[in-house]
């Protein structure tokens, strides 16, 4: 299939108007970011995805988070538009949208940052800082759900393999998670292509959790030690 002009259009300037913080670094790491425009361009070609407060995103090597922040923005929106009259769902929904979203980053200054800047936008727009609790779980999810690893080995900075943690929200302020393995997560195609010995199963079959933990609340969440 030819690519879409559009797609090329962006590809063909990208370099052009990728912004740096080193020479070293971009030789190093291929540490190229994103400019806004063409992160929302390219958000726009999954609009309804990026707008859905459930939707799960994986920025693989999401540096700073120029991605991840506006895909958070454009939940938020969602967050406001259809629980923006309730506070109780309001702060409830933002925490799961922030729950849905996650990231890999090699660099420890890069991931630090990528934390801060997605806790600042959900600062903001909640009107909260350190001293509510909701906060302190918003860090706390943070740590969880942006790893400083590497998406290519699988692993986390100290060499055990990434697991992810799956949010689910069961209403009435309690949160639901599951730790999946990423490297399982990632063989999904694989096992359920036709000719694999796994064809026949169900994926809850092969998906099995490594933790499963019990219903959490904000104030519980909020209690917890970050990585
Ligand atoms: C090209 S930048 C893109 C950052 C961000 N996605 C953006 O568009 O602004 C690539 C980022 O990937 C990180 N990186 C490079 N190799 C990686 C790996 N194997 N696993 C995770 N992150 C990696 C770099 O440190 C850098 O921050």
């Amino acid at each position: 299939m030819a690519p879409d002009p559009f797609i090329k259009h962006l590809q063909s300037h990208a370099t052009s108007f990728a912004a740096i913080k080193s020479k070293q670094r971009v030789a190093d790491h291929g540490e190229v970011f994103t400019p806004a425009w063409m992160v929302d361009a390219m958000l726009d070609l999954v609009k309804d995805e990026s707008a859905r407060i459930d939707s799960r995103f994986l920025e693989p090597a999401c540096g700073s988070g120029n991605f991840l922040v506006q895909i958070l923005r454009r939940k938020l929106a969602a967050v406001e538009l259809k629980y923006g009259k309730s506070d109780f769902e309001r702060r409830h929904y933002a925490l799961y949208a922030l729950m849905c979203i996650y990231g890999i980053e090699l660099l420890a200054d890069n991931i630090a940052e990528c934390r801060a800047n997605m806790l600042d936008i959900l600062a903001e727009y909640l009107n909260i800082d350190e001293s509510d609790d909701l906060f302190r779980a918003a860090f706390y999810v943070l740590s969880q759900n942006l790893v400083h690893g590497d998406a290519l080995t699988m692993c986390v900075n100290t060499g055990e393999p990434i697991t992810f943690a799956e949010w689910g929200y069961l209403g009435k302020g309690k949160f639901q998670r599951r730790d999946f393995r990423f490297d399982v997560l990632t063989g999904s195609s694989a096992f359920s292509a036709e000719d694999s010995l796994f064809a026949h199963l169900g994926k809850h079959e092969i998906f099995q959790p490594t933790k499963t933990y019990p219903p959490m609340t904000v104030s519980e969440l909020a209690t917890l030690e970050g990585d």
